[in-house]
């Protein structure tokens, strides 16, 4: 188990685009109660809503390249320091550098909250491009869907909320290789930064969905569903 004694459980969800981390941390999000904070949802929903946040982010993320750490680091700090993340909190896409890693670090000691464990996905590219390029995202709930390895029940609607299914607009061919060329270059460090402290969970992520989700349970110790009442 790699909860603390006080069953807070603060993960983190590596990998490089379209490895699986928003579909994954949306159904661990559902079995375990607890929050999924993705730094990409925050910046989508912040450009949606024309926010000066929004509007500084978005040209970085049509780009494919990185938002800078001062804006990125404030407003996931932020958002771990709501009333729903007491005992708990799923990390999606952040941190994505050093600086973030350092800083999400230091603002979970700030508020007495410990990192329990890394999952890092993990995929090969030509995989990689097959899922992105596939992709439908739900304008609703964000929740991720595949044309081919997981369609919705209903074409061009979420089966959660029932919203339109939409394209990304960083989901373009040429942006998805510099997407992918960043990570490489920009996050893939962090596996290292974790595995010095002890922290990284490498899941062979090219399985099936429910099977990357069992792997998933399986490293964190929660292979149970009795287990689940432990963390709502
Ligand atoms: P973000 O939204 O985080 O995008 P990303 O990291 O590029 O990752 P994706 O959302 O593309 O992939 P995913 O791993 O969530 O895969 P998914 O589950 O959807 O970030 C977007 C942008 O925001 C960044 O480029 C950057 O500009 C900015 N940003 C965000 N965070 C930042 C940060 N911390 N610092 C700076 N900038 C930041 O799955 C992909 C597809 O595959 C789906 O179609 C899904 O249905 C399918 N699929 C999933 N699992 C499987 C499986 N096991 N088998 C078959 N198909 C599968
Ligand atoms: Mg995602």
């Amino acid at each position: 188990m790699v909860a603390g004694a006080d069953s807070r459980l603060y993960l983190i969800f590596l990998g490089a685009p379209g490895a699986g981390k928003g579909t994954q941390t949306a159904m661990l999000s559902q079995a375990l109660g607890i929050p999924r904070i993705s730094s990409g949802d925050l910046f989508r929903e912040n450009i949606k809503n024309q926010t000066p946040l929004g509007r500084q982010a978005k040209a970085y993320i049509d780009r494919g390249e990185l938002v800078p750490d001062a804006v990125t680091v404030g407003m996931v700090i932020h958002r771990i320091a709501e009333d729903d993340c007491v005992r708990g909190a799923l990390f999606d896409g952040f941190p994505r550098t050093i600086p973030q890693a350092e800083a999400l670090e230091a603002a979970l000691a700030e508020q007495g909250k410990t990192l329990g464990a890394v999952v890092d996905l993990v995929v090969d590219h030509e995989i990689l491009l097959e899922r992105l390029s596939g992709r439908w995202m739900c304008r609703g709930c964000g929740a991720s869907y595949h044309l081919a390895f997981h369609p919705p029940k209903t074409e061009g609607k979420c089966d959660t909320c029932s919203a339109e299914l939409y394209q990304r607009e960083d989901d373009r061919a040429d942006t998805i290789e510099h997407r992918l060329l960043v990570y490489y270059r920009q996050t893939a460090p962090l596996q290292n930064f974790y595995r010095q402290r002890g922290l990284l969970y490498q899941v062979n992520g090219e399985q099936a969905i429910e099977a990357v989700q069992e792997a998933v349970l399986r490293v964190l110790g929660v292979s149970q569903p009795a287990e689940y009442a432990g963390f709502g």
